[in-house]
């Protein structure tokens, strides 16, 4: 059985870095470690580790984008909790042999080389899950 081993990243969606900066790094004292073009994802993420996991603020870049479409429809807040599995294929299987509802039906693989895969989240009481395997 797939086993989770950590939550990777919290993902927040944010229709400017600059002043969620003034919360996220200046009032809370995170730092943010970099900040990156994501061209595939038509996003620009900062990331701010936290612990052993991070907080990713994520700002879309295009108007059509998925993300683009979220924020527009509902406003900034947080998008997706991401969970680091040790094996995303066999955490896939799992999750369709129960009957989820997944977006990605298979690991996509990013830019970075990770693999990854969201779940519905009407399969999540309304939480849009990514899955990560590093
Ligand atoms: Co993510």
């Amino acid at each position: 059985m797939a086993i989770i081993k950590k939550i990777n990243h919290v993902a927040v969606a944010v229709d400017d870095i600059e002043s969620s900066l003034a919360f996220w790094r200046d009032a809370l004292g995170l730092e943010m470690t970099e900040l990156r073009d994501a061209p595939a994802e038509a996003a620009q993420i900062a990331f701010l580790p936290v612990g052993g996991s991070e907080i990713e603020l994520v700002r879309p870049t295009t108007d059509d984008s998925g993300l683009a479409k979220y924020l527009a429809k509902r406003g900034p807040g947080m998008h997706h909790i991401c969970l680091e599995v040790d094996d995303i294929a066999g955490m896939l299987a799992q999750l369709k042999a129960r009957g989820v509802r997944l977006i990605n039906e298979s690991p996509r693989t990013g830019a970075d080389g990770r693999q990854y895969a969201f779940v519905h989240p009407e399969a999540a009481g309304g939480v849009l899950v990514e899955l990560y395997q590093i």
